[in-house]
């Protein structure tokens, strides 16, 4: 029995803050954004992540072709969770009107989703469950700290939702790597959230710790492991691959996992541009653009690969099924957005001003 990719959706909210607009706030260019990066502009979310998981779990519940409330599993992909008690994928469940799946969050940072696909595959493997949507979703811009150009510059809000169902046909999951190196751990972490009591916490609530020259020293061949141990688990090699869709982290990352692996850069895809890193949203999200753009053919060999917060890594290797259109749209939007990308960003970036201006 298969776990076959049979929905896919994405929900990215409506304000773009593009590099130009960072400059008028923060010592940076575009030109430098641009060229270390590759990224031109992000999101900023007017909903919490739970609106956006809600629009992309319906937007890919309807392109498998079934009702919003039929699904026995959500797994909801995310290190920005709206809240912590209940989890949020409980409250995604309640939003599309579903009652008694289970429902679980799962944090491993950018590689959540992922390990989400994983975690379905096996559900499904070992028939626990038949039906899952997995959901990688983020509002990290409020995290951000708006005067730190070396980390604020990076990230972008959206969601990316797949619905991943028991099937006979040969399509699915071939094989996949989950992997977590702790040493490094704190190159990429926020402490102090959580359960610290408010007046224990020894720094700000935006205290992103980020040394990003270690995460990429890292990303690299994290990725490129994790990738050859899931084609090997695959019974696949590299030269089989018609689409690597990476974690859309920076496209100097993307491009040299291309160059190791190695794989042609025609069969690469990032939308990392236009959305910078989304963290667990981003391979739902390429996902979807690819199958969108018709990237993605009947059969074809998929390998989707990632490195995050923890510091994860991880690989899967997905045979695409017979379908690559949706079978019906959801009406689902999210509420309008009136405010600007600037005007969404200002108060945080007013109050984290005053807060490093009193020495804190
Ligand atoms: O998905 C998991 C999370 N993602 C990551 O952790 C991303 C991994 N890391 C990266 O993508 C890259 O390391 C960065 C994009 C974060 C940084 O690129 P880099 O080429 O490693 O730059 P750097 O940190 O070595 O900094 C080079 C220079 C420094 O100045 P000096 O010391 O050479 O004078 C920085 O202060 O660039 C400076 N700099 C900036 N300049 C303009 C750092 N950020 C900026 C900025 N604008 N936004």
């Amino acid at each position: 029995m298969g776990a076959v990719i049979t929905g896919w959706g994405k929900c990215v909210p409506p304000a773009v803050l593009g590099n130009d607009v960072l400059e008028t706030f923060m010592d940076t260019s575009d030109e430098w954004v641009a060229t270390r990066t590759g990224i031109r502009e992000r999101r900023i979310s007017h909903v919490g992540m739970v609106e956006l998981s809600t629009v992309a779990a319906a937007r890919a519940l309807a392109a498998a072709g079934v009702a919003e409330d039929d699904f026995d599993c959500l797994i909801l992909a995310t290190a920005s969770a709206d809240l912590h008690i209940p989890n949020a994928a409980s409250r995604v469940q309640l939003a599309l009107g579903n009652r008694g799946a289970a429902a679980l969050d799962t944090n491993v940072g950018c590689c959540g989703f992922v390990y989400g696909l994983a975690m379905a595959n096996g559900l499904i493997e070992s028939g626990v469950h038949s039906r899952v949507v997995v959901i990688g979703a983020e509002r990290l811009t409020t995290i951000l700290d708006w005067t730190q150009r070396d980390s604020a510059i990076l990230f972008g809000d959206g969601a990316g939702a797949v619905v991943v169902e028991a099937g006979s046909s040969g399509a699915g999951v071939l094989g996949a790597f989950l992997a977590c190196d702790p040493v490094p751990g704190e190159s990429l972490m926020v402490a102090d959230l959580g359960n610290t009591p408010a007046h224990q916490r020894r720094s700000s609530p935006y205290n992103l710790s980020f040394d990003g020259r270690e995460v990429f020293r890292h990303a690299v061949p994290g990725m490129v492991k994790a990738s050859h141990q899931a084609l090997a688990r695959s019974g696949l090699s590299i030269a089989d691959i018609d689409l690597l869709v990476p974690h859309q982290a920076n496209l100097r990352i993307v491009e040299a996992v291309g160059k190791k692996l190695p794989i042609d850069s025609a069969k690469v895809f990032t939308n990392l541009q236009r959305y910078g890193n989304t963290s667990a949203a981003s391979i739902p999200l390429a996902l979807t653009e690819a199958l969108e753009a018709g990237r993605v053919a009947p059969g074809d060999r998929l390998l989707f690969t990632a490195f995050g917060a923890g510091l994860t890594s991880a690989a899967a290797v997905v045979r695409w099924g017979e379908r690559t259109e949706r079978v019906a749209d959801s009406g689902r939007e999210l509420h309008p957005c009136t405010l600007s990308a600037m005007e969404l960003v200002a108060p945080a970036l007013k109050f984290q001003r005053q807060w490093h201006q009193n020495g804190q």
